[in-house]
């Protein structure tokens, strides 16, 4: 059905196909008194409502008078952990005692202890699990999410997950590129032995992720206390050779040599970067890796150190925000949050936090050819927001700001009657 919203403060993000750096990286691409017209999930019209309205089709479907309001992409979210089963709230919990993230994962909690909600748990469960997850994910504006398996931590348990992502994909919700993050800690069986662990998921179950075309990319949490850069590494060829993309936690909690190695496979993007130097950052440029930035779980664990976003900027290194959404660092799905979290904690300004969570989002979830930005051919992925200046996305902290999310040219999710 063709679908016609006008009347509207629109943010193309349009400019050349590539991810946005220096000045590029603020250009929102505003169109006042603007209009975006769909039909058959792709975008046939956007631009002055006085041009779009000359379209033959403009009238043929539903229109809706956004009253001035803000009108966008989709936010495309490059960076989750959404197959888990319960949330961590020990972990929390033990964090307000003053507890560190690595004391608590080190005494049994972290990553490890989220692999029984998932063992323990079914295909459908977790099936069923996700497009809970992703209808939370859609009402916030976002129509588009990278997902990593990393909570099973055996070769059924991360196939498992996997599969559910792609029974998620299937019922067409949310577009979801999954990714095979199976070194994503050391589990019980393996304990002092990563690289045996990295080696068997290498060897025993990348296979059948690659057989089955179950993961678009693969990823590894580079970190002391649980890969190595070798081992890292190791694994990363083994995936590149099997078809893979490559995406890179990096630089999290320590300086572990994830960024560079990022740089050297020509990884999609290196994750986190909270202690990256220079080098890294000219390392990173040079590859054409975009930095992808999840100030989200800095927040979440307290801690007073951000990524470094300005650095990464003024150093030419594109980057997209994520929410990194997962039970342990960050329990956020809303993207508007981390919007927030971005301009008050890193100092990005409001247009810069706008163009990293859909544009650089749309490149760096692999995404960028057909999303991230309104532009005619693209997806119809567009979102209507309660706010009349874009800079209130990053403002009003606490309050979901989507009241109307269309999905491939379709209404997702609305709070209000469309018809005008
Ligand atoms: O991106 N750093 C590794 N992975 C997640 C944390 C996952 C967890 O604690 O469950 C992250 O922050
Ligand atoms: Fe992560």
């Amino acid at each position: 059905m063709k679908q016609l919203v006008t009347n509207a403060t629109v943010l193309t993000f349009s400019g050349p196909a590539e991810p946005r750096s220096g000045p590029a990286s603020r250009n929102v691409g505003l169109i006042r008194q603007g209009a975006v017209l769909m039909d058959e999930g792709k975008i046939v019209s956007v631009g002055p409502a006085d041009m779009v309205l000359k379209h033959p089709d403009a009238r043929k479907g539903r229109v809706h008078d956004a009253g001035g309001r803000v009108v966008m992409p989709g936010f495309v979210d490059a960076h989750t952990h959404p197959v888990f089963g319960a949330p961590r709230l020990k972990d929390f919990e033990l964090r307000a005692q003053g507890r560190t993230y690595q004391e608590i994962a080190a005494a049994g909690g972290g990553i490890v202890s989220s692999v029984h909600g998932v063992r323990g748990t079914t295909e459908k469960e977790l099936t069923a699990l996700l497009v809970e997850r992703a209808a939370r994910f859609l009402e916030c504006g976002t129509t588009a999410i990278e997902a990593k398996s990393g909570y099973g931590l055996d070769k059924d348990s991360e196939l498992k997950s996997l599969r559910a992502l792609k029974h998620l994909a299937a019922g067409g919700m949310i577009d979801v590129v999954p990714t095979f993050l199976g070194p994503h800690a050391v589990p019980p069986e393996y304990q002092g032995k990563p690289g045996d662990y990295a080696r068997f998921m290498a060897k025993e179950v990348l296979p059948v992720v690659a057989a089955e075309g179950l993961a678009r990319y693969a990823d590894v949490f580079c970190e002391r206390g649980y890969f190595g850069p070798i081992e890292s590494e190791d694994f990363l060829r083994a995936a590149q050779a099997a078809g893979l993309g490559l995406r890179v936690h990096a630089e999290q909690l320590t300086r572990s040599g994830g960024a560079q190695l990022a740089a050297k496979l020509k990884a999609c993007t290196a994750d986190h970067l909270d202690k990256a130097d220079d080098l890294d950052l000219a390392a990173l440029k040079d590859a054409g890796t975009v930095a992808c930035l999840v100030p989200g779980s800095n927040h979440f664990l307290g801690l007073s150190e951000m990524p470094p976003a300005r650095r990464i900027l003024d150093a030419g290194v594109p980057v997209a925000l994520a929410t990194d959404f997962n039970p342990g660092t960050c329990p956020c799905w809303n993207m508007q949050e981390i919007l927030a979290v971005a301009v008050t904690r890193m100092k990005m300004g409001p247009e810069e936090v706008l163009v990293s969570a859909t544009v650089n989002g749309a490149w760096a979830a692999g995404l960028g050819k057909t999303h991230g930005t309104l532009e005619v051919g693209r997806a119809a992925d567009v979102v209507v927001y309660d706010c009349t200046d874009y800079r209130e996305l990053s403002y009003w902290f606490g309050k979901n700001l989507a009241v109307t999310v269309f999905k491939g040219g379709k209404v997702a999710h609305s709070v209000e009657d469309l018809r005008a």
